[in-house]
């Protein structure tokens, strides 16, 4: 039987090496090499090992859901933030899990604050914050979509 971290390394593994050069929406930029991207400038911002990791694993729920992209697509919120911290859950503490969690509602905040950063977005990015509804408690404040964005320049 295998130990918890070996069964962890091969089930992330096997996840990227399957759907990992999967395009989501997106056409020159692979699943995997936006968990890479991700992480990587986590790491060049000297970020903490759980957060990097955070990083790389952030979107996995996108990978495990065999539907992700005709969800998006349907204008359905498949939550992948939620599968992905259910399915990482086993094998990792709350300082990787919490930034997981907590990434689409972040995104959300930073769209409705900074101007610049929405400028930022692809349009698959922005597609998917238009799908994903907005869970976090103080929703209301939180809930700034492009045309509030638009509306105040
Ligand atoms: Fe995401």
């Amino acid at each position: 039987m295998e130990d918890l971290e070996t069964e962890c390394i091969t089930s992330i593994k096997e996840i990227f090496f399957n759907f990992g050069e999967n395009y989501f929406n997106e056409k020159n930029v692979t699943q995997l090499r936006h968990a890479l991207q991700c992480s990587y400038l986590a790491e060049e911002e000297n970020s903490t090992s759980a957060l990097i990791t955070a990083c790389l694993l952030h979107d996995i729920g996108h990978l495990i859901n065999k539907n992700a992209c005709s969800s998006i697509e349907l204008g359905i919120d498949a939550e992948h933030e939620e599968k992905a911290v259910e399915f990482l859950a086993p094998w990792f503490c709350d300082h990787v899990l919490f930034p997981i969690r907590w990434h689409v509602p972040a995104k959300r905040y930073l769209t409705g604050t900074d101007v610049g950063y929405f400028s930022l977005l692809s349009k698959a990015s922005i597609r998917s914050l238009e799908v994903q509804e907005d869970h976090s408690p103080g929703k209301k404040l939180l809930n700034l979509n492009k045309f509030h964005i638009l509306q105040m320049r």
